[in-house]
């Protein structure tokens, strides 16, 4: 029996179909809200707003549920590798042996970049950040495949397999190159034979006199945090390039954008606040406690980075699997960095304060993927990048729901709180 929600404006009593989705989640639709009755809703950061409906992901934050296609993360991680989660999440099914094969050969084979691109690497100063690089490059790749950037959607959308690989494939020696103009170091061209990981690494560390190898246990934490960023539903990037697609960009552009929203600190730039804090945590030889007790001011330059979630009201599956899996990294390596310490303590003393217990903040996926990114060599300017090579996939889905959904451009409205009507002073009247 279908439900309706009733909405009385002036006295008058709206009723709106609710929608169900597959795992029991309700909204209220409200599309004709406007024209009903001259109200809009208003929902600053849309933490109550639905845009879309998506076959994706599905997160449930009160329980500390992700899944991919239904898949869920824990399986995938314990059993499957990035560029299967990359198909699945593209695709929508788990690929068989044949379409593996072909999906993963594609990505491999494809890592080199157009000679003519080396030159623009040039022209950003050394001390650019990546992530700008990154969002420039993105939308310059596009202008090497011309027909899958047409900004015209059947025209796209019938390329888009080819701009999927391509895209997935190539981000990794666009960032490396970044990487290696920063450093003022030749750019390492990429080895077919190597995994997807293995030569981003081979293209970031390796030198014309002595190649990087990375070893199988660098391999599979640097495969880990990618698979675990692949997609999380509608986060600040994601719909961002939801945003764009929207209006009919093609989708080097809209991953461009979705670099650009990535960046930010609050978002994915928060991987590399959260090694910062720790490090000025032990070089103030704090245990934890003290910044624990400043994180709790309310102040948002002081806060628990890594910590805290607008969906997850819960433990963040991801940051549970990092977590493990960087104790591993660390063991195995028989490394000695008191980041790891650090990060375990001020998880203990949070999860038994008031504070965070009632705001119900846990550990998100940037608080571990950070200290398993810079024990394997990644510079802390480059955790982000790392978090857009994971995400791309993610971005990738989501454009293709919208170009081949019937969505229109997504255009919120707002609730002006400007001036009202006022005549023009002339130059000559002001004050
Ligand atoms: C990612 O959306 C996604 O899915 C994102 C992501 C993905 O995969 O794409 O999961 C990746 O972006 C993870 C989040 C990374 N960001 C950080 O770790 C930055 C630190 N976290 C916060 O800034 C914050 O928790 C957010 C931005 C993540 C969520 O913010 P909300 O939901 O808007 O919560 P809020 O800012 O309204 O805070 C609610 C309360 C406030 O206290 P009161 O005003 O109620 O007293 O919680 C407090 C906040 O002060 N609070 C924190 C805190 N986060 C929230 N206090 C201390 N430390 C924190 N980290």
């Amino acid at each position: 029996m279908s439900e309706t929600a009733c909405l009385t404006i002036d006295g008058k009593v709206h009723k709106y179909p609710v929608i169900t989705g597959t795992e029991g989640e309700k909204g209220i639709d409200i599309r004709s809200l406007r024209s009903d009755s001259g109200y809009i809703t208003y929902d600053d950061g849309y933490a109550n707003t639905g845009s879309c409906m998506s076959r994706i992901t599905f997160i449930d934050g009160e329980t500390g549920i992700l899944r991919h296609r239904g898949y869920a993360i824990e399986e995938l991680a314990a059993g499957s590798d990035f560029i299967e989660v990359a198909y699945l999440i593209i695709y929508g099914e788990l690929p068989n042996r044949d379409q593996i094969a072909s999906f993963r050969n594609l990505i491999l084979g494809n890592a080199a970049i157009h000679q003519s691109m080396f030159h623009s690497f040039a022209g950003f100063p050394a001390s650019s950040h990546p992530m700008a690089i990154l969002s420039a490059m993105l939308n310059s790749l596009g202008c090497y495949y011309p027909h899958m950037a047409t900004n015209n959607r059947e025209q796209d959308l019938e390329h888009l397999d080819d701009a999927a690989t391509i895209l997935i494939s190539k981000v990794r020696a666009l960032a490396a190159m970044a990487y290696r103009m920063k450093l003022g170091r030749p750019f390492i061209y990429p080895r077919g034979q190597l995994s997807y990981c293995s030569n981003l690494l081979h293209m970031m560390f390796s030198e014309p006199y002595a190649d990087y190898t990375a070893s199988s246990r660098v391999d599979r934490a640097l495969n880990l945090v990618l698979l675990l960023h692949a997609d999380h539903e509608q986060n600040c990037s994601t719909s961002t390039v939801r945003m764009v697609a929207s209006g009919g960009a093609n989708l080097f552009a809209s991953v461009s954008a979705g670099v650009c929203a990535l960046w930010g600190p609050a978002h994915g730039g928060a991987n590399m606040a959260v090694i910062e804090m720790l490090e000025s945590i032990h070089k103030e030889g704090d245990d934890g406690t003290r910044f624990v007790e400043a994180a709790k001011s309310g102040d948002r330059s002081k806060r628990l980075m890594g910590f805290g979630h607008r969906v997850y009201k819960h433990y963040d599956p991801r940051a549970q699997i990092l977590k493990e899996a960087s104790k591993k990294v660390f063991a195995s390596m028989r490394l000695q960095d008191p980041v790891l310490d650090i990060a375990l303590k001020l998880e203990e003393i949070a999860s038994h304060d008031e504070y965070f217990i009632t705001r119900k903040l846990y550990p998100n996926v940037d608080f571990y993927s950070g200290i398993i990114m810079r024990s394997i060599g990644i510079p802390i300017d480059f955790f982000t990048v790392l978090f857009a090579i994971g995400r791309m996939p993610g971005w990738i889905a989501n454009w293709k729901e919208i170009a081949t959904g019937k969505s229109s451009i997504h255009r919120p409205r707002q609730i002006y709180t400007g001036s009202t009507l006022r005549k023009f002073v002339p130059l000559e009247e002001r004050l």
